[in-house]
């Protein structure tokens, strides 16, 4: 194979989310998701943006991946990220991620946490790469399938930075 005919680089760029963009991530929620967020759900994250911060990816127009994220004093709580079926591996989660982490540096958050399904390990591999460790299991978490879920832990900063 040529270069020419290899897949283009990443063009995907990143921005914050805005409620238009509400049917592509449900579209995504769906998909990708076994007890998908509903529309109002979604809508009411989007438009809390004084504790949430949801961005998205797009490429070419359609939005390729999401991530929301919420603050709570010096946490962030990873609500919920998703990639657009047909993308993974591409590093758009990857890409999600560091945009977002270097804007909760930014504000001097210094811990992140999130809950990941026990099953899940791809994204598991993802959160594990950015030093986030398991500190526990919350039974029964999901709804519907009654999985477990791992809580994890990240140290985004020194807690005595900026003393
Ligand atoms: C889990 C999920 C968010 C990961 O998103 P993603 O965009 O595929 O993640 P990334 O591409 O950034 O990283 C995943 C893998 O692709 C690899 N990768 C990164 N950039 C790449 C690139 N340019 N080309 C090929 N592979 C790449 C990474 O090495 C990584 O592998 P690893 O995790 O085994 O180390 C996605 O699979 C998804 O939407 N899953 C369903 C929803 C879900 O489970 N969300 C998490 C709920 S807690």
């Amino acid at each position: 194979m040529t270069r020419s005919s290899m897949n283009p680089p990443a063009e995907w760029s990143i921005r914050l989310c805005e409620r238009r963009d509400v049917t592509e991530l449900l579209a995504i929620e769906q998909a990708q998701f076994p007890e998908p967020w509903t529309k109002g759900m979604l809508l009411d994250e989007i438009s809390n943006t004084e504790t949430r911060r949801y961005t998205v990816a797009v490429e070419r127009g359609r939005i390729v991946g999401y991530l929301g994220v919420m603050f709570v004093l010096d946490e962030l709580h990873v609500n919920t990220i998703g990639i657009l079926p047909g993308n993974e591996g591409r590093g758009i989660a990857s890409s999600l991620l560091d945009e977002t982490l270097e804007v909760a540096r930014a504000r001097g958050l210094t811990k992140a946490t999130l809950e990941v399904a026990v099953s899940n390990e791809r994204a598991q591999q993802l959160y594990y790469r950015y030093g986030f460790k398991p500190v526990g299991v919350r039974k029964n978490y999901y709804e519907r399938t009654h999985e477990d879920a791992l809580v994890l832990w990240a140290q985004l900063a020194d807690e005595t930075e900026g003393d």
